[in-house]
């Protein structure tokens, strides 16, 4: 397979460790470029579900390499406890993970201003967070104050870490939070870093080695697009760069060694957390989509908030990650409906949006405009091919990838592996 990225197309939980792990038996190596603890990827291998935060989603095939890229900011206690799961249910970590060195660490303080700045801010400012520190991460990375997975396997570490933590919790109890326990978390991390040391690797070596090798990567993106720091609904974002653009600056592979992507986009649209939806629905239809589409935060069990497709995201994703193919997830949730609306334009006083305002108080106040499609009325649950699906399903999906300007290249039916039908890949 040639080396692709995905991305989500939306805003977030679009089914992406789905999808990964249905690629994953066609590629070499699968890296996480991005993002934190913050991500929640659902994978289910026959009926055992399995969520992953950090690890990349190809981690159930033994024998790929899976690698966490210098993009992705990591929680160093969340990932051992996730691969000591894993490894619990069967999963082999040595040989087969690799942790880049460059990768920024989040520490108990960086959770901690994340939860503070959430309780203070007022209301309208609240973001919504996963309070796993990731912003506050990023921001020490952005200021050059964080310290790396390099960093935590040197003999200095304890007293980089001691510096930083005296530091933090300056700011902590400047904005009414609790300082952090200075000696016990210098211990408690200076030993996790000793468990991590077999892993910690200079990754960008190891990649690009391995694309000049001719083996083949698949770059998995966390998030999506309207979440992404540049080109989503800032400020209610993540603070990382969650499209195609990221897959570079977040592994050290270089942006022509990379030949296509991949969006994976829902049949409709979901978001967690606070900020504009312009299609979000708060009636029966909003509650069917999220009681059939189980659509609960795989990392905080959130209610995910429920809408129709909005084409304007879709053309938005398509033209900043260059998206080729679509990866249409979830279209058995809308089987019930009897009319499905896609929003393909928004309007404001009066004026028409065929694309996202970067003004947030202006998307905020824009309402979709709607064309209309009939349902299908049918389960596609159990449809194994695309010719086999009822045709308003055919037309819906034609539609969307028209709308969107992309092609359809894989459909889930499914949360399981068999439930994904192929298409132009
Ligand atoms: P990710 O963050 O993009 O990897 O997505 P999540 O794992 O957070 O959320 C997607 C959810 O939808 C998970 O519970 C998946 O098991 C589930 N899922 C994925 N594809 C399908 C599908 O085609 N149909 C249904 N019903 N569920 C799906
Ligand atoms: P995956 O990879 C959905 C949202 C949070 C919040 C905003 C900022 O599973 O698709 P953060 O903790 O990152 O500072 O929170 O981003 N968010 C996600 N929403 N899926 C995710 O990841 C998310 N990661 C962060 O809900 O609105
Ligand atoms: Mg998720």
């Amino acid at each position: 397979m040639p080396n692709t990225v995905l991305v989500g197309a939306q805003w977030g939980d679009e089914g992406k460790g789905k999808v990964i792990d249905v690629l994953t038996k066609e590629i070499d190596v699968v890296v996480r470029y991005q993002g934190g603890n913050n991500a929640g990827h659902t994978v289910k291998v026959g009926e055992e579900q399995y969520v992953l935060h950090l690890i990349p989603s190809g981690i159930l095939h033994p024998e790929k390499i899976c690698v966490i890229g210098n993009g992705v900011v990591i929680d160093p206690v969340a990932l051992l406890k996730e691969m000591d799961e894993l490894e619990a249910r069967g999963a082999k970590m040595a040989g087969q993970l690799f942790i880049s060195d460059r990768a920024h660490a989040v520490f108990p303080y960086h959770r901690e201003l994340d939860a503070g700045r959430e309780t203070n801010a007022r209301s309208q400012e609240k973001i919504g967070t996963t309070k796993r520190g990731i912003g506050p991460t990023y921001s020490d990375k952005a200021s050059r104050r964080g310290l790396r997975m390099a960093d935590m396997v040197d003999p200095i570490f304890p007293e980089l870490l001691g510096q930083r933590i005296d530091e933090a919790n300056g700011i902590i109890k400047s904005i009414g939070g609790e300082p952090v326990d200075k000696k016990q978390i210098i211990a408690e991390y200076s030993a996790v870093a000793r468990r991590l040391v077999p892993y910690v690797t200079d990754t960008i070596t190891l990649l690009n080695k391995a694309v000049s090798e001719g083996k083949s990567i698949l770059f998995e993106g966390a998030q999506g697009t309207m979440l992404d720091i540049d080109f989503g609904t800032y400020p209610f974002v993540t603070s990382s760069s969650a499209t195609s653009g990221g897959a570079a600056t977040g592994t050290g592979i270089p942006p022509h060694r990379i030949d296509r992507v991949i969006g994976v986009i829902k049949a409709y649209t979901t978001r967690v957390g606070e900020g504009p939806f312009p299609t979000e629905l708060k009636d029966d239809v909003g509650a069917l989509l999220g009681k059939e589409g189980s659509e609960f935060g795989a990392t905080t069990g959130r209610p995910r908030r429920c809408g129709w497709f909005d084409a304007v995201v879709a053309r938005h994703a398509v033209m900043i990650n260059g998206i080729d193919f679509f990866a249409v997830t979830k279209l058995d949730v809308m089987d019930k409906l009897a009319k499905i609306k896609i929003c393909v334009a928004y309007e404001c006083d009066g004026k028409r949006y065929a694309s996202i305002p970067a003004n947030i108080r202006i998307l905020e106040k824009c309402k979709p405009v709607y064309e209309e499609m009939p349902g299908w009325n049918t389960s596609t649950k159990n449809v194994t091919t695309y010719e086999d699906l009822p045709k308003e399903a055919k037309a819906y999906v034609s539609r969307l990838c028209e709308l969107s300007g992309t092609k359809l290249g894989i459909l889930s039916v499914g949360p399981k592996r068999d439930s994904t039908l192929r298409i132009a890949l």
